[in-house]
């Protein structure tokens, strides 16, 4: 915890170090209403009422509320110069409440920008914050900022340290090279440590900071990690995994019993990757059991960024957040007056053979379901679809489980050393195999002219069975002028032991996919012109020569939540 003297001396710095954020307000009152109904803006996805957002910062809970802040520009629909950090309120990481602006740029360690940060809670229940600043010289710092007034239970303004920045531009590094610091971790020695992303050369780069008072930080001799020709790394996120548990852990819990997640975004890739790995802080030494190369671990397979985690120790997990971008133009962001969501939250754990991580969407989504359709034992013989009924096709979580026979006809593919999102673009929906394409048809117009489909196909290699899973967007829409980029990745389950299943959330533009129980995640945005509203249909396909058995199928319809709607405001304390 967190010496005597050096607390005394920070609340010193709390009380008289701070001075008021001057803030472009986003009052609940001035908020807009929502422009005119829009097919393609999301129902149960965190996005603002309009403009643009990005990354999601300092997720945290405190004090019977969840707070989730985010990059946003509070002018326009597109990325701008100035960024700044809206915030907003829940109970239930579901329905949110839109509060001020929290963090704008005023002062020389933040003149033009607010990037992204992470929140910590410090001994005594006392958030705070540490966030990019990219300064009057154009140069990217490090800045701390705390609540100005704790009793607030909505923490609605924030202040800024007077110190700040609290870490500078290290010597050798580019001005645009730095940021993103992680929510901080404590350790037996008192020290609380934090990473910041950088690079050298195209060297990725985890710089490492250690402080006592959370003010004064010093850098560690040697980065928590580096890796060669990866460019520059943001938003890290370095987090305890149980190895033998599902719930989640304390980002400061060292022990044998935790592996140690490193989680950066490759800004060159737009890609985040993950290692898993041991680390001991009484030398600082991190060791990934696998290394990081493009080909490796992702969180999500398709189209998702800047993640972030935190610990909700209310109901012991970890939760992931990450900014989904569109795939539509410039010119139809400013169409539509905004750009942006959330992926919807994930509790994220160790798998049991200790090799990846697991994701499975939040259980409160069970909050907003109404009519469920189910469907059991039903046999999809080659080139036949069964149509799931009874539910809305655009706004639905779906989940099926596959049973195969005759495996030994499958077809063969190494996959060593195969791409398979290539795999899956070069052999996407329409191209016919032994075991699949099967899967799911979502937000298909009647005739499937338009349709996303999310499938698998079954290889065997020397005795082994391969599964690809694919999320297949190319004939999502019939406007030009999108990314229609076919996705896909390899789960790694055994079809003879487990059947295979997939989940899907389907939100109006977003398709986020979860594979063998949540091993492989795609997530896809689309923009289907005749499939909306009461014209789009979900089905369950096969197009593979070789039957397949849904063992079990359910749908539910998903409601609409409050997300930042001027209906909710004042609603956060109910
Ligand atoms: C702090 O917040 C509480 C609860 O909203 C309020 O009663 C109190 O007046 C606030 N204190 C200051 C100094 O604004
Ligand atoms: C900051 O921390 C370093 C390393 O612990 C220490 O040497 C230095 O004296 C500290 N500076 C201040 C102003 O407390
Ligand atoms: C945003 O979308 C564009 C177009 O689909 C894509 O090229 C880019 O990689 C995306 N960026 C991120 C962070 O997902
Ligand atoms: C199934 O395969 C046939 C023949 O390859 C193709 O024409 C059709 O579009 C496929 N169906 C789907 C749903 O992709």
């Amino acid at each position: 915890m967190m010496p005597t003297a050096t607390l005394t001396l920070f609340l010193i710095f709390l009380t008289l170090g701070f001075h008021h954020v001057r803030s472009n307000t986003l009052t609940p009152e001035s908020l807009p209403s929502s422009p005119p109904e829009q097919p393609h803006r999301t129902a149960f996805h965190f996005q603002p009422p309009q403009n643009w957002m990005n990354d999601p910062n300092g997720p945290m809970y405190y004090n019977g509320l969840y707070h989730l802040f985010y990059q946003y520009n509070p002018s326009g629909p597109l990325f701008a110069e100035h960024m700044y950090w809206a915030h907003s309120v829940s109970h239930d990481l579901i329905n949110w409440t839109p509060l001020d602006i929290a963090i704008a740029p005023a002062e020389p360690f933040d003149l033009i920008s607010c990037w992204s940060g992470s929140a910590t809670i410090l001994p005594g229940n006392k958030p705070v914050m540490l966030y990019t600043g990219i300064d009057s010289e154009n140069r990217q710092v490090q800045n701390l900022i705390e609540p100005k007034n704790l009793s607030d239970p909505y923490l609605r303004e924030w202040v800024k340290y007077t110190g700040n920045p609290v870490i500078n531009l290290p010597d050798g590094i580019q001005h645009d090279d730095f940021r993103d610091p992680t929510t901080a971790w404590l350790a037996d020695d008192g020290k609380w440590r934090i990473i910041v992303g950088s690079q050298k050369d195209k060297k990725g780069i985890a710089f490492l900071y250690q402080s006592e008072d959370f003010v004064n930080w010093s850098m560690h001799e040697s980065p928590l990690h580096e890796v060669a020709g990866t460019g520059i790394w943001e938003c890290p996120d370095f987090f305890p995994v149980w190895v033998d548990s599902t719930n989640g852990v304390d980002t400061s819990v060292m022990n044998s019993r935790v592996k140690h997640v490193l989680k950066v975004g490759l800004f060159d890739y737009q890609k985040d990757y993950y290692m898993i790995g041991d680390y001991n802080f009484v030398n600082e030494n991190y060791v990934p059991q696998n290394e990081l190369t493009l080909g490796t671990l992702r969180y999500d397979y398709g189209k998702y960024y800047a993640s972030k985690s935190f610990f909700d120790p209310v109901k012991n997990r970890r939760i992931l957040l990450a900014w989904v971008n569109e795939s539509d133009s410039q010119a139809d962001d400013v169409a539509k007056g905004w750009s942006g969501v959330h992926s919807f939250p994930r509790s994220i754990w160790l798998d049991k053979k200790q090799k990846q991580l697991v994701q499975w969407p939040i259980k409160e989504i069970e909050t907003l379901y109404e009519n469920e359709a189910t469907v059991q034992n039903k046999n999809l013989e080659d080139g036949s679809s069964h149509e799931i009924l009874g539910i809305t096709a655009w706004q639905v979580d779906v989940k099926l489980s596959f049973k195969l026979n005759n495996l030994e006809e499958a077809e063969k593919l190494d996959p060593s050393g195969v791409d398979p999102q290539l795999v899956c673009s070069e052999m996407d929906a329409s191209k016919k195999g032994k075991f699949g394409p099967f899967g799911l048809l979502a937000l298909a117009s009647h005739d499937l002219t338009e349709q996303t489909a999310i499938f698998f196909r079954v290889f065997q290699n020397n005795g082994r069975y391969i599964v690809l899973m694919c999320s297949d967007q190319s004939r999502s829409s019939t406007r030009n002028g999108l990314d229609k980029t076919t996705y896909g990745a390899f789960v790694d389950i055994d079809p003879q032991q487990d059947e295979i299943s997939l989940r899907t959330l389907i939100d109006h533009s977003i398709v986020e996919s979860f594979g063998g129980g949540g091993k492989t995640c795609i997530t896809a945005r689309v923009y289907p012109t005749l499939a909306i509203k009461d014209e789009a249909h979900l089905f369950a396909f096969n197009n593979g020569t070789e039957s397949v058995l849904i063992t079990e199928l359910s749908a539910w319809s998903v409601k609409k939540a409050r997300i930042n709607t001027e209906e909710n405001v004042g609603r956060a304390s109910q």
